[in-house]
């Protein structure tokens, strides 16, 4: 493979037991770039980032990540690897505080050593977290609960994030600011693969984006060469 592909995805397949949720998708990521992956309800992006991500297998087709291969391997493998996801609905730990939270993102061995370091780069993104850290996660407000999510998924220390609708049901002044910060990880030599509805935001966020439609991509381009009713075309399936 060559230097600069973070990652590959080539002809996956995958099923919930009799159902085909994902039909060849193939896509490509470069080291340091934000892609977006654009699509309605039920398209297919969740799947995809919950089997780069090894929650689910594919049925065929392979994923590599720098150059390594993945596909099958679970989470606790992946993330060891470098591959981080911020899930779908944040997925904060109940009963837990915005530390413990937070801590629990760097149980990787590799990650331990810097912990305190991370945590640090963590705050100075998102002040509110270390305002807030002795606080239960579920007690913040939806933005600071995604804040949260990310600042989780960045104590493992990765290479490459995966957001899941990281946007969703948040107001806009939210979102612009967690953009903001999205900016910055990535300026930090974060690779980032944008799950989002929202085809402006994500098309103006991104390099270049992919659009999925019922399990397929059917789409893709670069922000100058996508034009926003040849997306919405292809989004809607007219
Ligand atoms: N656990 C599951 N069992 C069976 N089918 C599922 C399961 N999860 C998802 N699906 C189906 O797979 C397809 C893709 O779902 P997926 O969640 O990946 O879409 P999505 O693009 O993330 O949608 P959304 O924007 O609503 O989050 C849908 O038709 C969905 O009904
Ligand atoms: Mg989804």
């Amino acid at each position: 493979m060559p230097e600069g592909i973070a990652l590959k995805v080539t002809e996956l397949d995958v099923h919930y037991k009799d159902f085909q949720a994902l039909w060849g998708v193939s896509l490509q990521v470069l080291d340091k770039e934000i892609v977006s992956v654009i699509g309605a309800n039920g398209a297919g992006k969740s799947t995809l980032l919950n089997t780069i991500s090894g929650i689910l297998k594919p049925t065929r087709g392979t994923i590599e990540l720098f150059g390594e291969r993945i596909e099958g391997l679970p989470p606790h493998e992946t993330v060891p690897r470098g591959v981080t996801l911020v899930p779908e609905g944040r997925r904060i730990f109940p009963r837990l505080t915005v530390f413990e939270n937070l801590f629990m993102g760097s149980y990787v061995p590799r990650t331990r050593a810097k912990r305190n370091e991370t945590l640090l780069k963590i705050y100075d993104l998102f002040p509110v977290l270390k305002a807030r850290q002795d606080q239960m996660g579920t007690t913040l407000s939806g933005g600071e609960q995604q804040m949260l999510a990310l600042g989780r998924a960045l104590m493992s220390d990765p290479r490459i994030i995966l957001c899941d609708e990281i946007s969703l049901g948040l107001a806009p002044l939210v979102i612009k600011s967690i953009y903001r910060q999205l900016a910055r990880i990535n300026g930090d030599g974060v690779t980032i693969v944008l799950v989002e509805q929202d085809v402006k935001r994500s098309l103006k966020a991104s390099t270049r984006a992919y659009i999925m439609l019922e399990g397929k991509v059917v789409l893709e381009g670069n922000h100058s060469s996508l034009d926003e009713e040849q997306v919405k075309k292809a989004y809607f399936g007219i």
